[in-house]
């Protein structure tokens, strides 16, 4: 458990703009951020930050919230590791008190992993430059590579001694977890020796792979000395999945962005060579084919990807694999072949950065176009493999989602391949009916096994009660479901704000909040929330009332303050002009006007975001995502508002208030003497000739007396003051 003022801490140091960094290229619209959503594939930005109220959220997907949740959806965490890991990202020192031996290993298990890997990278840069070997056969390999000193720094190069103990050696002195170090793979085991650890990496320089926040997830280590294995990498570990990460990407990211494409190497030497020819926006797939999850990293970036093979026949062959997983995702790609026999640090070498840029602009090809050229060009004469490189250019064009873009493509590969368009055109929509239904059989399965791994794997505190798939069995257990949620929305928008003032049994006067008001109109009827998220949502939000008003008076405390301030600055700064009585009396009156109206903005939007401040980081999984979820629905509707009425947002807002939450209040009502009424003539229709006509009578009455009451419903619309009552 983490305690409570540190929670707080963390939840008031995390910065939704600095977080989100982490994942999202944001680019400043207005008073808020936006970015391609880093949940769901997109093309168009659908994701917004607004760093004012420390949340971010999708218009499409309706995935975000806290600093928090996004952690938690983003790394797949629990609420608590969530707070750990924005707590180490802040430097927040957190004591842990009450962990079970269990719980604390698996928690610390991926951080202990970070660490291990990011102390041994520190180490091994070290000993690049530190050391006389270092210098003299890793730095020189470097060196005579033609890396520059500037990228050795920028990628973290380093060099791990050869005498195959200096690690371990270090990691004893420093009292370094050797089991980590062993399980990412900087440390091996030895077969002779039990419980003896060696330098895995010995006599290796060192590529570190970063994952997209920076952290170190894997190593790379390139043998020197002509060895059998010119590389050795980290083994998979729950910090590092080979296939999920693409080497280079976080050097590569902001200008990935920037220039709205991405290039893709096969390995680390061409990241850095390409790198260092001033095109920075380059990853490599490490040797490996590409997977759905790397493109989907890239596709956070950008839309386009541009290829970069060695044109021999491996590197033709390499480069039409994987294309149609690219086109799934509706990316954008291009190929660029090198002259035979060349890679990109090769190529790199031996021309200037300048040539290499022109080489890239002009020869980069269009994957499509690409691949039907290269596959006529082995057809020759023989008809069936003419038939074999059609259906392969067919098949590739089926996957294109975009159905003007499959056109385009379809006149296209019709003239390359000499073919009339509405052959291809027929083969390609056939194919495409496929290609879809398998995908949506893909997706069928992934989510089974995602439930199925759910099962198996019960997350700690998520219920399951917010988001029930279907829809109709909450209906038909919560008849009042919708009425519920918009009240309860309605109050972590509005709910400590102030409604209106009640008189007390004793008297007394006071101010009714927007979530007392309603607690009082409901309970006047004797309803209350029966959906559990709700209800407990709701008796958070009134809870919230005393934590309000002690802040509220050193909030305003500290305005007072600020407001002397402003008016003095204000005052000396009139002084100063050069003005006579009358216009000195103007101008203090419209300072103070204005001094008045930034304080009554300041005090709005305290008590406006007060609940949602509280409790978007709230650690109970139906709090938090109830919370969330009425953030997220009323974005668009203030985004009209300011649009259309800059000035008065405020006034608006306490508009919409006044009118929402008892208009809501009072269809919830008039919904359940809905109800009420039909069960009763319900009743009265299974009566007729069973009961007396006394018992008849009496349910008849009582339905009229519902009518009734519903009838006068409508007229209480209007008031706002309730009488007396309250203990
Ligand atoms: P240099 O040969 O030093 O230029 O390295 P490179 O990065 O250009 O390697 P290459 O193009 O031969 O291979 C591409 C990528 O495949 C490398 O960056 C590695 O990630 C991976 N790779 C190559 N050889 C090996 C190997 O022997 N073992 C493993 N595990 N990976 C390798
Ligand atoms: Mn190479």
């Amino acid at each position: 458990m983490i305690d409570k003022a540190t929670v707080q801490k963390i939840t008031d140091t995390a910065d939704i703009v600095e977080v989100v960094s982490d994942y999202v290229h944001l680019i400043k619209r207005g008073r808020n951020y936006v970015g391609l959503c880093p949940f769901h594939n997109e093309k168009t930005p659908s994701f917004s930050v607004n760093s004012v109220r420390n949340f971010c959220y999708c218009f499409s997907c309706k995935k975000g919230g806290s600093p928090v949740n996004f952690i938690m959806e983003k790394e797949g965490l629990s609420y608590h590791d969530a707070l750990l890991h924005l707590a180490q990202k802040y430097g927040i020192k957190v004591e842990e008190k009450e962990l079970s031996e269990d719980e604390r290993r698996q928690l610390n298990e991926r951080e202990s992993l970070l660490l291990a890997n990011e102390w041994a990278s520190k180490k091994m840069e070290k000993a690049l430059r530190d050391t006389e070997e270092g210098r003299a056969v890793g730095l020189q390999y470097l060196y005579q590579r033609g890396v520059t000193d500037e990228a050795i720094k920028k990628f973290r190069l380093g060099y791990n001694l050869d005498n195959g103990h200096s690690l371990y050696d270090d990691a004893k002195l420093e009292g370094m977890d050797l089991n980590s170090l062993a399980e990412v793979g900087v440390l091996g085991q030895s077969q002779k020796t039990p419980g003896a650890y060696y330098d895995r990496f010995r006599g290796r320089v060192i590529f570190p792979v970063l994952n997209p926040s920076g952290k170190v997830v894997a190593l790379g280590g390139r043998d020197l000395k002509g060895g059998m294995a010119k590389y050795i990498n980290s083994p998979e570990s729950s910090i590092y999945k080979k296939s999920n990460e693409l080497y280079g990407i976080f050097q590569a990211k902001g200008e990935i962005a920037k220039q709205d494409n991405c290039f893709l190497v096969e390995g680390y030497m061409d990241v850095i060579g390409m790198w260092q020819s001033g095109m920075e926006n380059v990853v490599a797939s490490s040797g490996t084919a590409l997977t759905d999850g790397q493109i989907a990293m890239i596709h956070r970036f950008t839309n386009n990807i541009t290829l970069i093979y060695d044109g021999d026949a491996a590197g033709i062959k390499a480069s039409l694999r994987g294309i149609d997983m690219l086109l799934a995702h509706k990316m954008n790609v291009k190929v660029l072949l090198l002259p035979d026999g060349h890679d990109p640090d090769s190529f790199a070498r031996e021309h200037t950065p300048e040539q290499f840029r022109e080489y890239v602009q002009k020869h980069a090809t269009d994957i499509i176009r690409f691949k039907a050229q290269v596959l006529l060009k082995d057809v020759g004469n023989d008809p069936q493999k003419r038939v074999a490189a059609i259906e392969s250019v067919v098949s590739s064009l089926a996957h294109i989602p975009d159905k003007v873009k499959r056109n385009v493509y379809v006149q296209e590969c019709s003239r390359i391949l000499g073919v009339r368009e509405e052959v291809i055109e027929g083969a390609v929509e056939k194919s495409r009916s496929d290609v879809v239904e398998r995908q949506m059989r893909q997706r069928q399965t992934d989510e089974i096994n995602r439930l199925d791994q759910q099962e198996t794997n019960p997350q700690p505190d998520v219920s399951k009660q917010l988001r029930p798939t279907k829809g109709r069995e909450i209906v038909e257990m919560y008849p009042y479901y919708p009425f519920e949620r918009n009240i309860v929305f309605q109050c972590v928008r509005y709910g400590i704000m102030d409604f209106c003032e009640a008189e007390f049994e004793d008297g007394s006067l006071d101010m009714l909040s927007v979530a007392e008001y309603v607690a009082e109109e409901i309970q006047e009827d004797n309803i209350w929330f029966s959906f559990p998220a709700f209800a407990k949502t709701f008796n958070r939000i009134l809870d919230l009332k005393e934590d309000f008003l002690n802040d509220n008076v050193a909030f305003n405390a500290n305005l007072e303050k600020e407001k002397k301030e402003m008016l003095k600055v204000g005052y000396d700064e009139i002084a100063s002009r050069d003005l006579n009585m009358e216009e000195i009396r103007r101008a203090e009156r419209l300072l103070e006007d204005r001094v008045n109206e930034e304080l009554a903005q300041r005090r709005f939007e305290f008590a406006r975001y007060y609940v949602e401040q509280k409790l978007s980081s709230h650690h109970d999984d139906d709090v938090r995502r109830t919370v969330t979820e009425a953030m997220h629905e009323e974005q668009p509707l203030s985004n009209i508002y300011i649009r259309n009425n800059p000035v008065s947002e405020r006034k608006m807002e306490i508009d919409r208030m006044r009118m929402l939450v008892p208009r809501g209040v009072l269809e919830w009502k008039n919904e359940m003497l809905n109800q009420m009424i039909r069960a009763k003539m319900k009743q009265l229709d299974s009566m007729i000739g069973r009961a007396s006509h006394e018992e008849e009578q009496k349910i008849l009455m009582e339905t009229q007396a519902l009518m009734e009451k519903r009838g006068q419903l409508g007229k209480v619309m209007g008031d706002r003051t309730i009488g007396k009552k309250i203990k």
